[in-house]
């Protein structure tokens, strides 16, 4: 029997299993059509309707977020043309990247992970960074959804592909002082930021995200973007400290306080004062997720 001694020598053969899934899910068809559309200067809304339309459980769900309490609206929306009208284009650009995403990656819950707890995870970490991009003037706006929404793929790819392994890397949290992160590693040769920028280039996403995908717990250490990558940090470690959700793999995610720097945030007390505000912020979208599931 093989025996694998060293870290290296583990991660050569993730990276080899990586690059020879075959069944590694191809990017969401309907991610990529819609998004052409929405990353046009002046997105056309026929053509949206179209891509929607092709997928009838895709247009149930965009109308009853639609209808949904979010939007506190008097009129039942029942067209597509309609919904369009009340969420506009990037919240839809949101809706259908989750929902897309949400689709290829659907495993089933067991004792290791949660799935709708690991989905409300992503999707409150990506409109959490949408909305601090947004609040400290970064140019970056348009991409925190996503990379924010991805940031842990690489935990979704372990779970469905490397089951045997995720079940090693619990055990190894459980019974020692590792913590997520170095578990991986022990086990993998690699960690799940690492897995899901591989992802991430397989799909063709730009090399920024893909880098931002990959140091989400070290800012600092991204090399196109480190600006976005601190706002998804703090994103992820928000969501996880102000306890939205019960999303239990990351738990004792530590925050890069260097790295908070690069949002003119210098002490635990600034801290606190920035993060203030974005507990009702989370505890409004975590309503969200309820329609996407
Ligand atoms: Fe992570
Ligand atoms: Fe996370």
């Amino acid at each position: 029997m093989e025996i694998i001694t060293t870290q290296s020598q583990r991660r050569t053969k993730t990276e080899m299993a990586l690059a020879n899934i075959f069944k590694l899910p191809p990017i969401p068809k309907l991610l990529l059509e819609a998004s052409k559309i929405l990353d046009a200067k002046t997105p056309k809304s026929k053509e949206l309707v179209d891509v929607i339309s092709k997928d009838q459980s895709l247009v149930t769900k965009v109308l009853s977020i639609a209808n949904s309490p979010l939007f506190g609206l008097q009129r039942k929306v029942t067209s597509m043309d309609f919904a369009i009208l009340v969420l506009g284009f990037s919240e839809l650009k949101k809706i259908i990247s989750a929902l897309s995403v949400i689709e290829t990656f659907k495993n089933k819950t067991d004792k290791y992970l949660d799935q709708k707890e690991f989905w409300l995870h992503s999707f409150l970490t990506g409109s959490l960074s949408e909305k601090i991009a947004e609040d400290v003037g970064f140019s970056v706006k348009g991409e925190a959804f996503l990379a924010g929404f991805l940031h842990d793929m690489g935990i979704a790819v372990i779970h469905r592909f490397f089951h045997s392994h995720f079940v090693t890397i619990y055990e190894l949290q459980q019974n020692t002082e590792l913590n997520l992160l170095e578990a991986e590693t022990e086990v993998l040769g690699m960690n799940h930021a690492e897995i899901g920028s591989f992802l991430a280039e397989n799909w063709n996403f730009p090399p920024s995200l893909c880098d931002v995908i990959k140091n989400h717990h070290n800012p600092n250490e991204s090399t196109s973007n480190f600006l976005l990558a601190s706002v998804i940090h703090l994103a992820d470690f928000l969501t996880m400290h102000l306890k939205i959700g019960n999303f239990e793999p990351d738990k004792n995610l530590a925050l890069d306080m260097e790295a908070m720097k690069n949002m003119r945030i210098h002490s635990e007390a600034e801290m606190e004062t920035f993060i203030s505000g974005y507990e009702e912020f989370l505890i409004n979208q975590s309503e969200a997720i309820r329609y996407l599931n």
